[in-house]
């Protein structure tokens, strides 16, 4: 049984992280999609709204299990039984800060690997971040993040 971890932050899910699910969820028996509660930067979405989009976002796909942890992620894996951790590489802007915590978790975990996907070149331009910012100002965010979820990303915005 392989368990893989891919954490993040979901705020919100986008389909550039829908994709990272569907082609991890491929490599391993169980992907956790675990978000992360200890944000430094305060969150738009709760946890519990982040977990529901997730939820909704990945539905059909069976091998996926949706939490949510604080503290260290190498800690959160070993408990959940997990050796690799995802995470997903857009461009050379990701590089540095993940070969840092990459480098850093191995020092801390010398069990657990981190594994990189990247981005599928649709979404590599793609981030939570650029999202909000778009619906904040009333732009169309159809494609950017999965049919399922628009409508309580529009909500969210709508005042
Ligand atoms: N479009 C994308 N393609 C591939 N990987 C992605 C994409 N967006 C995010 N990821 C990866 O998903 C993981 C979680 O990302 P995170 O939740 O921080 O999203 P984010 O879009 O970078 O959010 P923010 O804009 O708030 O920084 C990270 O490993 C990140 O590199
Ligand atoms: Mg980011």
């Amino acid at each position: 049984m392989q368990r893989a971890v891919y954490p993040g932050s979901f705020d919100p899910i986008t389909n550039g992280h829908l994709d990272i699910i569907k082609r991890a969820a491929v490599m391993y028996d169980e992907l956790v999609v675990a978000v992360v509660t200890n944000y430094s930067k305060k969150p738009t979405f709760s946890t519990e709204e982040r977990i529901a989009m997730i939820k909704k976002s990945t539905e059909g796909l069976n091998n996926i299990r949706v939490t949510n942890f604080d503290g260290l992620l190498v800690d959160f894996a070993a408990a959940e039984k997990a050796n690799i951790i995802v995470k997903g590489l857009r461009a050379v802007s990701d590089f540095e800060y993940e070969f840092q915590m990459a480098l850093m978790n191995k020092k801390l975990r010398k069990d657990i690997e981190t594994i990189f996907i990247m981005t599928n070149y649709k979404y590599s331009y793609l981030s939570s971040s650029m999202v909000k910012e778009i619906a904040s100002l009333g732009g169309c965010i159809k494609d950017l993040v999965p049919d399922s979820i628009l409508q309580d990303i529009k909500n969210k915005f709508k005042d």
